[in-house]
């Protein structure tokens, strides 16, 4: 199984094949030969062949000597003649240049690149990877794509068009749809020739068993068109792009035609928006109320100071619209304050957290390194406001949720949920109101593209100016005026809830 993941090798079923062969072909594009750098069994080599019956050449290379001698035998069965041939050879030591020369234009560069990330292939110890990155531990590549994690099919898709893009050609693979935008804006930010793009989007689940957001990423090339723009169907036989994403101002849109609607709201330097408590230990953190006693992850029972446990609503709760089911130990006000401070002001809570100082102190994240042991993130005085608009970032939906206090205590968020603090149920309805309001959801709308891990980040709730959107909405009032002001000032510490925390 190991090797099948180090080489992407997920063969794309015939029919699909044919979709996307068919595709091109109503595209109205008819190239005059064929390249597929990764053929594997052939099913691609097999259906151009058959949907572009006037290609001269017709040439496949996959590094299994296997596989390249079954798509040879594919081709040869094929009933339409054609000069083609396919060769053994490794992607990154293949002189494509020497290929390509023998190939006349329009070139069609076609397939399915393996998709797997340079972080398994380093699990799985594999180097199956452009040479350079090889010697220099993978930081070459990372250094070229400016990530730590990518696939390595983005690399080969970015070298595919390279070949392409100085003369007439179209790219038609299929990719993860991230990789898609990612060698758009790649390409955009090069101004490399691109004519037109398109993706259309495949169930990766059905076709592949992959549960993945995936896509056909068609690219044509050799004629400069500025635009910078690229159609987003739903399908193969989508008949008009659901969206059109793309470059705008430096900046990669979901939906450019919402970007243009709604860009005049757009704000900079903002701040207002947070994420919620992160602390990396829910079994020692997370507790259910049982009685005078709390109970944690491992199920014992214990006693804390009361001033320390706060409701906690997670992102599943926030975005099913639930009440707080867990409660969280904040052993800290704010990033400066200290929990070592415990051991005088609440010993009951230093104590227990001191009884799973092993675990604890094994948490992952450098952040947690030269900091106080039992250290938690994403807190601050915003956190004890007695009201706030509280959204997840991780599910697919857009809905502003107005937070209030259970027991007179702030409800905190986990570190999936982001937060907008305010003073006042004025405050937070009046800020609930304006973020649920269609003319807000047009402006995150044509940022996000949902199929990202987070779709929503604070980077991007902080780009709407609510100053400039209650404007627009003709909404007036202290209440708006605050949480303007908000945005540009930090939280006032006076307003924060009495607690322990001075
Ligand atoms: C996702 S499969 C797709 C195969 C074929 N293109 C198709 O659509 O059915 C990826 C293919 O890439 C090949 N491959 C992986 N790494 C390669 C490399 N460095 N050079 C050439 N081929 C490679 C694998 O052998 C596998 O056949």
């Amino acid at each position: 199984m190991s090797k099948r993941i180090e080489f992407g090798d997920f063969q794309t079923p015939i029919g699909l094949a044919n979709e996307v062969c068919a595709l091109i072909s109503k595209l109205g594009y008819s190239p005059r030969s064929i390249l597929e750098p990764t053929c594997g069994q052939g099913a691609f080599l097999q259906a151009a062949i058959e949907a572009f019956p006037s290609a001269e050449k017709v040439v496949g290379v996959d590094c299994n000597s296997k596989y390249a001698e079954e798509a040879r035998q594919r081709i040869l069965s094929s009933t339409t003649p054609t000069n083609a041939e396919v060769l053994e050879g490794d992607f990154f030591q293949t002189d494509w240049n020497l290929i390509l020369a023998s190939l006349s234009t329009p070139v069609l560069i076609l397939g399915n690149p393996p998709w797997v990330t340079n972080s398994t292939l380093g699990s799985l110890g594999s180097q199956n990877l452009p040479l350079k990155t090889n010697v220099d531990n993978l930081r070459g590549l990372e250094a070229v794509t400016g990530k730590s994690n990518f696939d390595i099919s983005e690399w080969m898709i970015r070298e595919s068009l390279s070949w392409i893009a100085p003369k007439q050609g179209m790219l038609a693979v299929l990719c993860k749809t991230s990789v898609a935008r990612r060698v758009l804006s790649y390409a955009w930010s090069h101004d490399m020739p691109i004519t037109s793009s398109a993706i259309y989007r495949i169930n990766a689940k059905l076709h592949f068993n992959a549960s993945v957001d995936a896509c056909l990423f068609c690219i044509q090339t050799g004629v400069q068109h500025d635009r910078h723009e690229c159609a987003d169907y739903t399908s193969i036989d989508a008949q008009s792009p659901q969206a059109i994403f793309g470059h705008r101002d430096e900046k990669m849109v979901a939906d450019v035609k919402l970007y243009e609607r709604t860009q005049h709201l757009f704000g900079t330097g903002l701040t207002g928006w947070r994420s919620g408590i992160k602390h990396d230990c829910s079994r020692v953190y997370e507790l259910e109320p049982n009685g005078s006693q709390w109970k944690n992850g491992f199920g014992q029972l214990i006693e804390l100071e009361d001033d320390l446990v706060f409701p906690l609503l997670k992102s599943s709760d926030l975005a099913a619209g639930r009440k707080p089911r867990k409660w969280v130990l904040m052993p800290q006000g704010s990033l400066s304050d200290s929990p070592e401070k415990l051991k005088y002001i609440a010993p009951k809570a230093w104590n227990y957290l001191s009884s799973h100082s092993a675990l604890l102190n094994k948490r992952g994240s450098s952040i947690y390194k030269n900091r106080p042991p039992f250290s938690i993130f994403g807190v601050g005085p915003y956190s004890f406001s007695p009201w706030k608009v509280g959204i997840s970032g991780l599910y697919k939906k857009l809905v502003f949720v107005p937070i209030g206090q259970i027991n007179g205590k702030s409800i905190q968020l986990d570190d999936t949920g982001y937060q907008f603090a305010c003073n006042s149920q004025e405050e937070c309805d009046a800020l609930a109101h304006l973020l649920n309001s269609e003319t807000a959801s047009d402006f995150f709308r044509a940022f996000i593209f949902w199929d990202a891990k987070r779709p929503i980040t604070a980077k991007l709730l902080n780009k709407l100016d609510l100053a400039l959107l209650a404007k627009e909405l003709s909404i007036e009032g202290s209440a708006v005026q605050n949480l303007a002001d908000r945005q540009v000032l930090p939280y006032s510490k006076t307003q924060q809830q009495p607690s322990l925390f001075p």
